[in-house]
């Protein structure tokens, strides 16, 4: 198929929903994409978070090589041994509790919020976000969101929700009343502009949870699965919460999503109060057993906390020589360069370069190798940058 005949097509029959860049991705492996003319990029943000274990990994791809030879789904009103499987091994990572299984991260959202409201028995229904927050495009996630442009056009939104400034605990405690049900929030927010929670913060929130029956939700679809240097971002807090939201790197680029709910109140929710009827598939659990195990066999959390500090330390010292640089800041391999400047420039540079990496709130540059990434391959990828910034700021 012809480079222009895809693009036509994509015109004509594919609703316009997302700005897309006009390269056609043809084969993916570790930290490399490879486009149609064969051209190489160095992927540092693979998947917008989705392939923390790098673009086919080995593990996960024999994991799904071996299950779609033998069953792909059964639905679930029936069992299968890799929902059971990777049930235990989430657990096993996070806090004694149960999981549920959906299809993405705004889904697994939706799970949260329906516990909360279930959780609530309809006498407590208010939840409480935070600014800058990102909890998917589905309407109940959308409401929790804390963006109105992504808001903008689709009201009335959901009833019961209030957003408080993020990393403000005052803010927070007058927004609690007695009606507050949950309090939900991500602990490193992305899409937000790479905006980090404060120890005490997160500290104070759950003796507020805990002092008032209110649900602690963490959102942790984008920090989950090793991102920050732990398997998940509350692990550096010392803070368990009540509900965890997963996605994204769980199923290594299948789509998976999972609400996990601490033990004690996991009856909140009785057989046919939520469904999901592709959730926790066969396949698709089968490739998040090889993302975890690819995480643990592999040594990627002590790598991506390595390579982390490493990859902040040049980036502060680049910041040196470029004033457009305003601040360097992250937790493990989830870093946000904040700039005094527009950052799409740099994005495209980059691109034309062939290197991929993102720009969130339109001045953070956002970078997430692959948990497995070297030295090698982040300066390669500095080196790019370094020329990028260059050419920003002499064309600006
Ligand atoms: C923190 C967070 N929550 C939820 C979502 C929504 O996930 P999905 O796009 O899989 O619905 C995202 C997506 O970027 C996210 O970053």
């Amino acid at each position: 198929m012809k480079k222009q005949s895809i693009f036509d097509d994509y015109q004509k029959y594919v609703l316009s929903t997302y700005t897309r860049i006009p390269v056609i991705f043809v084969k993916g492996k570790g930290m490399t994409l490879i486009d149609i003319t064969g051209k190489k990029y160095l992927d540092f943000f693979p998947g917008w978070g989705v392939n923390n274990v790098g673009h086919c990994h080995p593990k996960v791809m024999a994991g799904v090589r071996d299950q779609i030879d033998k069953l792909i789904f059964v639905p679930n009103n029936l069992y299968h041994p890799n929902q059971a499987k990777l049930a235990k091994e989430i657990i096993a990572n996070a806090f004694p509790g149960r999981v549920f299984f959906g299809n993405s991260g705004a889904e697994a959202c939706e799970g949260a919020i329906k516990f909360a409201r279930a959780y609530g028995k309809g006498a407590r229904t208010e939840i409480i976000t935070t600014q800058n927050s990102f909890h998917g495009r589905t309407i109940g996630a959308l409401t929790a969101t804390g963006q109105p442009k992504y808001q903008q056009g689709f009201g009335p939104l959901l009833e019961g929700f209030k957003t408080v400034p993020f990393n403000d605990i005052q803010a927070l405690k007058s927004a609690v009343t007695d009606k507050t049900v949950a309090i939900m929030l991500e602990l490193v927010q992305g899409e937000g502009g790479i905006n980090i929670a404060g120890k005490d913060y997160i500290k104070e929130i759950r003796q507020i949870c805990d002092q008032n029956d209110i649900l602690l939700i963490f959102d942790e679809v984008q920090t989950g699965m090793g991102r920050t240097g732990e398997m998940f971002a509350f692990q550096h807090y010392g803070v368990t919460p009540d509900l965890m939201t997963l996605a994204k790197a769980l199923g290594g680029g299948l789509p998976i999503g999972a609400l996990v709910v601490k033990d004690d109140i996991t009856d909140t929710l009785k057989p046919g109060m939520h469904a999901s009827t592709f959730g926790g598939s066969p396949l698709v659990c089968k490739a998040a057993l090889g993302v975890f195990k690819a995480i643990k066999s592999e040594g990627m959390l002590k790598n991506a906390t390595a390579m982390g500090a490493y990859l902040t330390d040049k980036l502060t010292a680049v910041k040196q020589k470029f004033p457009c640089i305003k601040e360097v800041r992250g937790l493990g391999l989830m870093i946000g360069i904040e700039l005094t400047m527009e950052g799409k420039p740099v994005v495209d540079e980059c691109f034309a370069r062939g290197l991929i990496i993102n720009c969130t709130q339109g001045n953070v540059l956002r970078i997430m190798p692959a948990l497995n990434v070297t030295k090698r391959q982040i300066d390669q990828a500095l080196k790019v940058l370094r020329k990028a910034l260059e050419k920003a700021t002499t064309d600006k």
